[in-house]
């Protein structure tokens, strides 16, 4: 199965972004990680990045009829899009939604999230190991899925 990974705003710059939060490993790390996981579950990872959340609407259409599901880190856009929320749930796949940092433990504005409200559950607090726990919670969904 296809899984759609989807990052927003300013996780391009993972390594180098308040590494105190995020630490110093590059999103490119944190793909590849996840990328071998996933393939030991038998699932290819489609990843990406945009700053742009009409960008990211747009993949998560596209996401449609070519991906079993989608894991995503909507960035500051968690705490405040919407659209970002009604495209997740027009679209009708599992999601699920991770963070690098756990939430919860900071500022109050991040205490929220709107593609929380479409998504199976959030993985929060793990670094990029959040990631490699999304894939392993998604394969799991779609194998019970299958039976
Ligand atoms: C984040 C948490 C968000 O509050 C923040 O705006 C980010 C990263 C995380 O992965 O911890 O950009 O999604």
């Amino acid at each position: 199965p296809l899984i759609l990974v989807l990052n927003g705003p300013n996780l391009n710059l993972l390594g180098t972004r308040e590494p105190e939060i995020y630490g110093t490993d590059t999103l490119e790390d944190v793909r590849l990680v996840a990328a071998r996981a996933a393939e030991q579950l038998g699932c290819t990872l489609d990843f990406r990045q945009s700053n742009h959340e009409g960008v990211l609407i747009d993949w998560i259409h596209e996401a449609r009829g070519t991906a079993a599901g989608i894991i995503i880190n909507a960035g500051a856009y968690t705490h405040t899009s919407i659209a970002l929320l009604d495209a997740l749930k027009a679209v009708d796949l599992p999601v699920i939604e991770v963070h690098l940092s756990n939430i919860f433990h900071r500022e109050p504005f991040r205490h929220t999230s709107y593609p929380g409200r479409a998504a199976v559950g959030v993985i929060a607090g793990f670094g990029g190991q959040s990631y490699v726990l999304a894939v392993a919670a998604l394969a799991n969904l779609l194998r019970a899925s299958q039976v």
